[in-house]
């Protein structure tokens, strides 16, 4: 959208970067072209053309675009518009379909899972319930994994809609059998059965919804029904910074070997997606505007239940 705000990548500019964090190229989930917030206006704007008019002058001969399902979808919005076009997976939540895995999920967990195993400490110390939220709007990888992976007692997420009384009775069970305290892990974006959803911003006019709220919520019913001191903390952003993990490195420079593969091979409209033990290229259009969700016959989910732990259904 802003043609001038241009740099030529060269190895020195990328040499080290599978070490750190974030990003070097400077990003928005803000910056949709094709629906661009306004300056107070009702409508937002579609400053698709003016994208066109700089990738040509640019004389660019492919765009890599790197982002989760709302970024996939733009460049297949632009790829529709005849800009050459690989797509390259990387969101915490781990949901966009055609691909096992996206880069980022990793690192998200391994922090979750220790965050987890820290809190685990002060919960039994205490005899309290900890209910800790973590990153997940639509899908609860992030919730499942750190969960089973950080032995939390009770997993909510979007895809099993929980009832706070079930999970009362999951934790009151526990007690009986002489268990001191609890961890239950919750995405942000999980479901009660009666369908709410903990919003802080409905968005709109080109700004996502924002999810939040739901720890502290489940911490307060969970005090009320089951008489024991409950304690809440969110994650939030601190889940998508910090060193990336061996897998993420390794994940993120297949995956770049991949795209360039594919823009030498002129195949666009693509997005680079893992399929172990092989990458694969996938047509954008079969990928967005759907939501990997975790399967509810998952291994891991039943694994899960036969050890105990509850999904609150
Ligand atoms: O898409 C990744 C994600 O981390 C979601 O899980 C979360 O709801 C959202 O981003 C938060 O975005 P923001 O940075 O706008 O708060």
């Amino acid at each position: 959208m802003e043609g001038g705000r241009t740099h030529e990548l060269t190895l020195a500019d990328v040499v080290g970067i599978e070490r750190v964090g974030g990003t070097i190229l400077g990003t928005s989930n803000r910056g949709n072209p094709f629906a661009y917030p306004g300056n107070g206006e009702d409508k937002p704007n579609d400053y698709s053309a003016v994208c066109l008019d700089s990738f040509t002058r640019l004389t660019l001969d492919a765009m890599v675009v790197i982002g989760g399902d709302g970024t996939l979808a733009i460049a297949d919005q632009c790829h529709q518009l005849g800009m050459p076009i690989v797509g390259v997976p990387k969101t915490i939540d781990n949901d966009i379909v055609g691909t096992n895995s996206t880069f980022g999920f990793d690192t998200a967990v391994s922090f979750a899972t220790e965050a987890v195993d820290r809190l685990h400490d002060t919960a039994h110390a205490h005899s309290r319930i900890m209910v800790v939220e973590v990153m997940g709007r639509n899908a609860g990888w992030i919730a499942l994994y750190a969960g089973v992976a950080g032995g939390a007692d009770v997993i909510l997420m979007p895809e099993i809609p929980f009832d706070a009384e079930r999970v009362a009775t999951a934790i009151r069970r526990r007690e009986d059998r002489g268990a001191r305290s609890s961890i239950v892990v919750v995405a942000e974006g999980a479901v009660g059965k009666d369908g709410t959803v903990s919003v802080v911003d409905p968005g709109g006019q080109g700004r996502p919804e924002r999810l939040g709220g739901l720890g502290a919520r489940v911490a307060q019913e969970l005090e009320a029904l089951t008489g024991k001191e409950a304690r809440s903390v969110v994650l939030g952003h601190l889940q998508r910074g910090g060193v990336p993990t061996s897998f993420d490195r390794v994940l993120a420079t297949r995956f770049g070997g991949k795209a360039f593969e594919l823009i030498q091979r002129r195949v666009f409209g693509v997005m680079v997606a893992n399929r172990p033990p092989n990458l694969v290229a996938v047509p954008l259009a079969d990928v967005v505007g759907k939501t990997k969700y975790v399967p509810l016959d998952l291994d891991l989910v039943t694994t899960a239940r036969s050890l105990g732990v509850s999904f609150g259904d």
